[in-house]
């Protein structure tokens, strides 16, 4: 946790000022395009952005602000990170920063606040931004050729949520500037395949020429100056996020004018579904950012083939489980494991623990061990080699585990918030039983729960059962489908559980 709590130190909720200065600085020094600093912006699952600050620290040395906008993280890295930035696992979907405004000041007219974003298009520093994507689609068509044949693609795009018109727009409105309830944390389909896998190491040497040979564009002025990509008009849309109150426009209507600069600006052509490049309009109160997106889908997507009613994004898993800061050789378990998303992510990031999985329904142990399975044919295949991973699954009921006691280090699980799965009442005699199961397996003094629930009156009723064995250490707020849940991070008590267990 040290990690995270060092990121909360350094962290605020502050604007992207810095950034754009550091963009300037790279255009003043007329860096050669393989050397050009960018800033990116990543959405993450509220109430994780800390941890995905704290990984891109980690993985890539970069620090990173936290917008206002909750759930979305910017920091800073040189264009050849680019691959590294795609393997990060608490990101949802990235996009390259053209330009920041942290107090943009919109004019109380419809008209003339809309005539402002359409005349902010030709003064934006588009030449770098433009540079990263056309890097950005390089690698993943290479990523997409070398993935034929190894999965299947279902290359369904699916944006339920969003309002799409016909001149190049889709606007996701907010009314208040809470998460977006559309940030749905749990997925119910499989999605498009064709993204960079984060297990395959990339090179950028072959893509240095791409960029290279477009280093033209750099040349003179640049950013204004009109961006040829190739012969045929590139396709695009623009998707405006807005959340506040005090706009007199509504998203829809600012990405149709910004779209209708955009297309006069560049002479690109608008294509609602089939776009190569999606320009991003993201405007919350005053502040608003530009960017381009880097990801075509969410990269929760992963790890999950075989989906069941409440299947836990990987990108939250991920965060659930680095939540519980896992130390080489731990032993992990998720009671109740639904679809394994949690120990096959964890059994992918932390191959020094060891994962053990399970479930009382049949149906959701097949899906488990279909997932595994999965994993491991597509490894075998890419490597040639018979892989294995370090996770387990077995039917089981989480009250009545088939676990030593004091055998356990960590417990990390999704409980059933009683509408999907299970019910509400069902939760009364659940939640105090697992969490007391919990505390006998788990090692008294060392062992850690982070438990993810959106029944918090319950659970916190249970968790008042076994004080004795549990102390409640962190809590983080999330969105789960559009539900408020709580991530509730436990320490085991130095008591043994035996001693306890005469008072229960
Ligand atoms: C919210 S879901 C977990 C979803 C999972 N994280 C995923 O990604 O698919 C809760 C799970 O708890 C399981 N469950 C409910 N009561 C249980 C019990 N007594 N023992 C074990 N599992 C139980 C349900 O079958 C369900 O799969």
């Amino acid at each position: 946790m040290s990690g995270v709590e060092d990121a909360a130190g350094v962290l605020s909720e502050v604007s992207l000022d810095d950034a754009c200065k550091l963009s300037s600085e790279n255009k003043e020094a007329n860096a050669s395009p393989k050397d050009l600093v960018v800033t990116i912006g990543a959405t993450v699952p509220t109430g994780f952005e800390l941890t995905a600050a704290d990984e891109v620290q980690e993985k890539l040395g970069s620090k990173s602000l936290i917008s206002k906008d909750r759930g979305k993280i910017y920091f800073k890295i040189p264009v050849t990170n680019l691959p590294q930035v795609h393997k990060l696992r608490s990101v949802d979907n990235l996009f390259v920063v053209v330009q920041e405004f942290s107090d943009f000041q919109f004019q109380e007219s419809k008209e003339e606040a809309l005539k402002d974003l359409e005349d902010l298009v030709k003064t934006l520093p588009w030449t770098d931004p433009l540079e990263v994507w056309k890097l950005n689609t390089s690698l993943k068509k290479r990523k997409t050729k070398w993935k034929k044949g190894n999965q299947k693609s279902n290359a369904k795009k699916e944006k339920p949520e969003d309002a799409i018109d016909e001149e190049g727009a889709v606007s996701n409105e907010l009314s208040d500037p809470v998460p977006s309830v559309s940030e749905s944390a749990e997925v119910q389909d499989p999605g498009s395949t064709d993204e960079m896998l984060p297990e395959e190491e990339e090179d950028l040497s072959d893509s240095k020429e791409d960029i290279t040979s477009n280093g033209e564009n750099k040349n003179g002025s640049g950013d204004c100056k009109k961006h040829e990509m190739k012969d045929e008009p590139l396709k695009f849309r623009v998707t405006c996020n807005r959340a506040g109150d005090n706009h007199s426009f509504k998203s829809n209507e600012a990405a149709r004018d910004f779209g209708g600069a955009v297309q006069d600006f560049f002479q690109w052509k608008a294509d609602m579904t089939n776009f190569d490049v999606e320009v991003l309009l993201n405007i919350h109160n005053n502040e608003v950012v530009v960017g381009i997106a880097l990801t075509e889908e969410s990269l929760h997507r992963r790890n999950i083939t075989h989906f069941g009613p409440t299947t836990l994004r990987s990108t939250l898993a991920y965060g659930m489980l680095r939540f519980c800061d896992p130390q080489p050789a731990d032993i992990i378990i998720d009671p109740m494991c639904g679809t394994g998303a949690i120990p096959i992510e964890g059994a992918a990031e932390w191959p020094n623990c060891y994962h053990l999985a399970g479930d009382n329904h049949s149906l959701a142990i097949k899906r488990t061990a279909n997932n595994i399975s999965y994993i491991l044919k597509q490894l075998q295949s890419e490597k040639g080699t018979s892989p294995s991973k370090p996770i387990d699954c077995i039917q089981w009921d989480s009250c009545n585990l088939p676990l030593r006691t004091g055998s356990v280090d960590v417990v990390v699980t999704d409980m059933p918030f009683g509408k999907r799965i299970g019910s509400k009442k069902k939760n009364w005699d659940l939640y105090p039983s697992c969490l007391m199961e919990m505390g006998r397996i788990c090692r008294p003094r060392s062992g850690r729960a982070v438990l993810l629930t959106q029944d918090r009156k319950c659970f916190l009723k249970a968790l008042s059962k076994v004080g004795h064995l549990w102390r409640k250490s962190h809590t983080i707020w999330v969105n789960v489908g559009g539900l408020h849940a709580a991530v509730y991070l436990l320490k085991r008590s130095a008591e043994a559980f035996e001693r306890i267990a005469s008072q229960w």
